[in-house]
């Protein structure tokens, strides 16, 4: 599938290994999802536009390059996207942060949105939407069709496991949105979660239930 990256990296795989462990408890589980976000953000954000600008040295003047163009945008998709945020803000800290909450019905399994809220404008921005899980896909799908609707144009998916029902539903809903995934895993049981998966990635994260 042309725009869909299975990154592979062995301490990607080695912190998604204990990401699924139930014995990891919320602080441990916390930090993973943030520094897996930064791992997968490196490779997701290698096509960021540069230019070159004049830096003094303690040596001498050289040009040299920096990040240009307008800011990036990260979008996590609420509750659990929220927990890789920060592992794109420490790549890129002057990036903006807009919000996508939605939730799904435990009986359709189909997603449901409860708040919208994005930097604005975002046309010319690189939008990266977060989500440690894809499922079914749904969520990812209805968020990135809501962005779309504000005016984004270049966005980037990054989900930590994926099904592969999940992968192909929303690459085909949106071909034109670069897909990165750490692990494709076997298949969603009878009430839609992913095997082997983690379990529910925004209780794990926050702690609940
Ligand atoms: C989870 C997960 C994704 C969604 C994936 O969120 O964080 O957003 O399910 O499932 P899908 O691909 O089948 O749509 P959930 O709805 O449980 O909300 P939460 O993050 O607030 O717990
Ligand atoms: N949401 C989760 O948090 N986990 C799954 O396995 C599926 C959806």
């Amino acid at each position: 599938m042309t725009n869909v990256t299975i990154l592979d990296h062995p301490l990607l795989q080695h912190k998604i290994s204990l990401l699924r462990d139930k014995a990891t408890g919320t602080q441990e589980f916390r930090s993973l999802i943030e520094e897996i976000a930064m791992l997968m953000g490196y490779e997701a954000l290698r096509d960021l536009p540069v230019e070159d600008k004049e830096i003094e040295t303690p040596i001498e003047t050289c040009m040299t390059p920096m990040l240009a163009g307008k800011k990036l945008a990260v979008v996590p998709i609420l509750r659990a996207g929220l927990g890789m945020t920060g592992g794109i803000l420490a790549l890129v800290p002057s990036a903006k942060v807009g919000h996508i909450g939605l939730y799904r019905d435990p009986e359709t399994h189909e997603p449901h949105e409860y708040y919208c809220k994005l930097p604005n404008p975002i046309e010319q921005r690189t939008i990266v939407v977060t989500d440690p899980m894809l499922a079914t896909g749904g969520s990812a799908a209805d968020a990135i069709t809501m962005i779309k609707n504000h005016g984004g144009k270049k966005i980037k998916f990054m989900a930590i496991i994926a099904a592969p029902e999940g992968l192909k539903r929303l690459h085909e809903a949106h071909p034109d949105v670069q897909i990165y995934v750490g692990h494709v895993d076997r298949c969603l049981n009878e009430n839609a979660y992913i095997c082997p998966g983690l379990g529910d990635a925004g209780d794990r994260i926050f702690g609940t239930k």
